[in-house]
């Protein structure tokens, strides 16, 4: 009963920040993200009667029961559906530095969900994998189906879902994270969502996103870069608006994510279509078209303090695979 998934990581054009229900992990508003070619997680999960408990490992590191405790519990939500009591061994590795807002939780879980499911032999929708990955973190909802996706805001689980717009081709966009930071960030964006209603801004947030959400599809649809771009600009200033106003206050940012976000609109004065977005961390993703791709890889070849660049086009969302980590 072993399974291997890979799936990609996601970057929210619309963010998920703030839930309505902490514990289902149902959000505060509608997202809309693409997912990540080079960001990715691959999991192998194995249940077994010899297993004695349940084996998590990170690479090849074990990790405690303390770090573990999120993945046994979707482990445990897992079993319970296929009720089946069996302990699992779990191997999982990242393409990408953890705990960096190049979101590991989306991939994780997406991956673990994935493997798992495909261990039991459970026969599962998309939609079914979407809500169970969701449990996990919810921005891993958005990494099970391909492309440029969007997760519904719903009162209930079982209309909180992901789906994709559009597929992987629809358009040729790039993601260049610039990364400035391998660091482990202090504050989980767990803990962050649930202070966001905090911010005097989320409560404007929610008024005016559902007009922001209806344009930045027509620019997708439209295939539309400096409508996106502007659009998605916005959206990562008032992310970060309410993280660093909510009590206690976050602050992702640091000295070079706001020096590239200041580069980033000289270098668009030149008439250069490059767009940033953040997470919650302080690397940045500068969005653009392919074709622009090699002109923005010159302009950070010159920024010494860039660490690394992942270059991503959109990719196809969670997938088993026949090779498998253990
Ligand atoms: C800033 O999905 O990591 O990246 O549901 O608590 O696991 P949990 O949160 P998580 O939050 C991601 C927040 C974000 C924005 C986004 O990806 O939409």
């Amino acid at each position: 009963m072993k399974a291997t998934a890979v799936a990609p990581s996601n970057i929210a054009f619309i963010k998920y920040w703030g839930k309505k229900d902490k514990n289902l992990r149902l959000p505060a508003n509608t997202s809309i993200s693409m997912n990540l070619s080079n960001a990715f997680t691959t999991t192998t999960v194995e249940f077994s009667a010899d297993n004695k408990k349940d084996e998590i490992y990170f690479g090849e590191k074990r990790m405690d029961r303390k770090s573990s405790i999120r993945v046994i519990s979707h482990l445990d939500r897992i079993r319970r559906i296929a009720k089946k009591n069996l302990f699992a061994k779990v191997v999982t590795q990242n393409s990408f530095p953890q705990s960096t807002g190049i979101a590991s939780s989306a991939s994780g879980f997406a991956a673990l969900t994935l493997a798992a499911v495909g261990a039991m032999d459970l026969k599962c929708s998309e939609k079914d994998l979407s809500i169970l990955a969701r449990l996990g973190s919810g921005s891993a909802c958005r990494s099970i189906p391909c492309g440029f996706v969007e997760w519904k805001v719903s009162k209930t689980s079982e209309n909180s879902y992901s789906f994709s717009l559009y597929d992987e081709k629809h358009w040729d966009l790039k993601d260049i994270i610039a990364v400035v930071s391998t660091e482990e960030k202090k504050t989980s964006s767990t803990l962050g969502h649930e202070n966001a209603k905090s911010s005097p801004l989320f409560s404007k947030r929610l008024e005016h996103l559902p007009a922001r959400i209806v344009k930045l599809k027509e620019a997708l649809k439209e295939k539309n870069i400096k409508k996106l771009g502007e659009l998605i600009e916005k959206e990562a200033i008032e992310l970060h608006m309410i993280m660093m106003t909510q009590d206690p206050p976050l602050f992702y940012w640091d000295g070079s994510t706001m020096e590239i976000v200041k580069l980033v609109r000289l270098w668009r004065n030149d008439g250069l279509l490059v767009y940033f977005t953040l997470d919650a961390g302080p690397n940045v993703h500068l969005i653009c078209e392919s074709k622009e791709e090699n002109k923005v890889l010159e302009k950070l070849k010159k920024l010494s303090y860039i660490k690394n660049v992942i270059i991503n086009s959109p990719s196809s969302g969670a997938r088993l695979i026949d090779k498998h980590l253990f």
